[in-house]
């Protein structure tokens, strides 16, 4: 999640740039730039100590600590409180420092076109041959979706949870109490779904990973394959060899 542009300098625009992340010695694609990285890992680090931890709480396990809780001495209650703060503060703070890579990120996400339907249909089957459907886009439709979801149940999760921290009973409490457990419930399967997919296990998505750890440069044929106008824009190559594919 996040930015996604490299510079904060004038008015150039997404094609531009992508241009110059086509690495042509290296022949590689880089698709993130390093402190979209950063800020993703912040993300995630936090999150899966918020996941753990609050499904440990809603379980009713308050009373028994986690295995993070074991390891850390500290109750789990003070755990996720702790890392609540920290994707809080990372999220803000990148809301200042990197308001323009938001602004990429989320005009690249509401950029919903005509043949996307076509896309999901063949969607299923394509996560495991690698033949996804044309779509023109720097996410694809299905990442378009869960970047709406995933954008709304974390704040929600951010603004009930500071909402929890601040009030310490009655109605507004029992409210944000409220909000902060369905939000957990919708954000949970799109999260494992997203790991699920990024993490490359599926043949589809061989390689993507890449995409955000490490240098965050992609093999052209694994960006080829799932983002093909964007690494055509990106690397100025039309051509697609069969060998590629
Ligand atoms: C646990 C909380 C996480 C959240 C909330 C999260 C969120 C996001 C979001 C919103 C994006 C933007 C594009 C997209 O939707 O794919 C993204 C990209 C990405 N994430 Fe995550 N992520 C998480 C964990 C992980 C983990 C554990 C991995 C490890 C494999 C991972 C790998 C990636 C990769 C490779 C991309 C780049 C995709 C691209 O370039 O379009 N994410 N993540
Ligand atoms: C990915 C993000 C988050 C998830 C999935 C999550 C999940 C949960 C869950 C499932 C619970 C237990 C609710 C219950 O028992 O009904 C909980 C409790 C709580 N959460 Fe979160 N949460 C997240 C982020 C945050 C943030 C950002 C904060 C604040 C900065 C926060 C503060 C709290 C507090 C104060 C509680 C009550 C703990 C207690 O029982 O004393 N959470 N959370």
């Amino acid at each position: 999640m996040g930015p996604t542009e490299r510079h904060d300098t004038g008015q150039r625009d997404t094609e531009e740039q992508d241009i110059e992340q086509h690495d042509v010695a290296a022949n590689t694609v880089e698709r993130n730039p390093r402190a979209a990285r950063w800020f993703h890992a912040g993300v995630y680090v936090s999150v899966i100590v918020l996941l753990i931890t609050g499904w440990w709480l809603l379980l009713g396990n308050e009373g028994s600590p986690s295995l993070i809780a074991r390891v850390t001495g500290v109750p789990d209650t003070e755990v996720h409180t702790v890392a609540g703060w920290v994707l809080a503060g990372v999220t803000a703070l990148t809301v200042v420092v990197g308001a323009r890579g938001w602004r990429v990120f989320w005009r690249e996400t509401v950029r919903f076109q005509h043949g996307d339907g076509a896309w999901f249909r063949r969607w299923p089957t394509a996560i495991l041959t690698g033949r996804f459907g044309r779509h023109e886009g720097r996410f694809d439709p299905g990442q378009r979706v869960a970047n709406l979801v995933l954008v709304v149940t974390l704040l929600a999760l951010i603004g009930s949870g500071i909402g929890l921290v601040l009030v310490s009973g009655g109605p507004v409490f029992v409210w944000f109490a409220q909000i902060h457990r369905w939000s957990t419930y919708v954000v949970t399967p799109v999260v494992v779904g997203h790991v699920v997919i990024a993490s490359g296990i599926l043949p589809g998505y061989r390689g993507v990973w890449r995409a955000m750890h490490l240098g965050g440069k992609l093999h052209p044929r694994d960006a080829r394959r799932v983002w093909p106008g964007w690494t055509e824009r990106a690397t100025g190559d039309t051509h697609d060899p069969r060998h590629l594919r």
